[in-house]
């Protein structure tokens, strides 16, 4: 049960609306983003029919996940750090998740997946409005009380829902207001505890060890996965050395 009058009271958002069914939230709070006056601003719905993860793909989701978006305030994030709110948010996600789910294995996958046991459960598009560039859309989409059964047969093969590795449904409203606070925590130790945010990063990453072949944009380059960067970059241990990534998708790890 998703209570905006809660949302509003126990965490840092400042104006909640939850609809039965939007499209996309990510849309609407972009639509939104230039003329909110009160932030963060959360858009939740039950129902998403045409979710959108990064790039030009699209994320299933179905009665029962969370899906929202949040609109923040950019000017307190320092700007160097800007291009890690997806990571910081993942990151959130997973602690949250993993305190709701002990014996699960909880990872965060470069540069914004939260993966359970092994499959991806959630993902995150931050996304900033043209037309407002001080302002961000965090979008985050989490397999809660979600069933597989009529999703595309490429997300059946590798997503899952905390449902199903709980053994039992999880209460989807605690979760967001959980996810909301740590996030606000989270955001403030962006910038005051830098080196701890960086402490949970390396002991989440799924990629750490493994070989890895990402696509920055223009290049792929494979390499053995060394974790993060005191600044916050992947590190990839490549045939020319060490190489520093600040955004980009991995693909392929293995
Ligand atoms: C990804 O894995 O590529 C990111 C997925 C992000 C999905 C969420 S669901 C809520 C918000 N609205 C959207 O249309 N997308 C994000």
């Amino acid at each position: 049960m998703i209570d905006p009058h809660r949302i509003e009271r126990d965490t840092f958002v400042a104006r909640a609306e939850v609809h039965a069914e939007l499209p996309s939230t990510n849309d609407r709070a972009l639509r939104l983003a230039g003329t909110s006056t009160d932030l963060p601003h959360l858009i939740a719905a039950l129902r998403q029919t045409s979710g959108r993860g990064r790039g030009a793909n699209r994320w299933w989701s179905a009665e029962g996940a969370l899906t929202f978006s949040l609109i923040l305030d950019a000017a307190p994030v320092p700007a160097e750090r800007l291009p890690l709110i997806g990571l910081l948010t993942g990151g959130t996600v997973c602690e949250v998740v993993a305190a709701a789910v002990p014996e699960a294995d909880v990872r965060l996958k470069w540069p914004n997946d939260v993966y359970v046991a092994g499959r991806k459960a959630g993902g995150i598009l931050v996304e900033v409005p043209h037309e407002s560039p001080n302002r961000l859309v965090v979008g985050i989409g989490l397999n809660v009380n979600v069933s597989l059964h009529g999703a595309p047969d490429d997300v059946r093969r590798r997503a899952t829902a905390l449902c199903d590795v709980a053994g039992t449904p999880l209460p989807a409203g605690e979760l967001l207001i959980g996810i909301l606070q740590q996030l606000q925590t989270d955001l403030d130790r962006l910038e005051t505890d830098f080196a701890s945010v960086l402490a949970e990063w390396r002991r989440r990453c799924l990629l750490t060890g493994r070989c890895a072949t990402l696509h920055d944009g223009t290049r792929t380059i494979t390499g053995t996965c060394l974790g993060y960067d005191d600044d916050g970059s992947l590190l990839l241990q490549t045939v020319a050395g060490p190489r520093r990534f600040r955004s980009g998708v991995v693909e392929a790890w293995e």
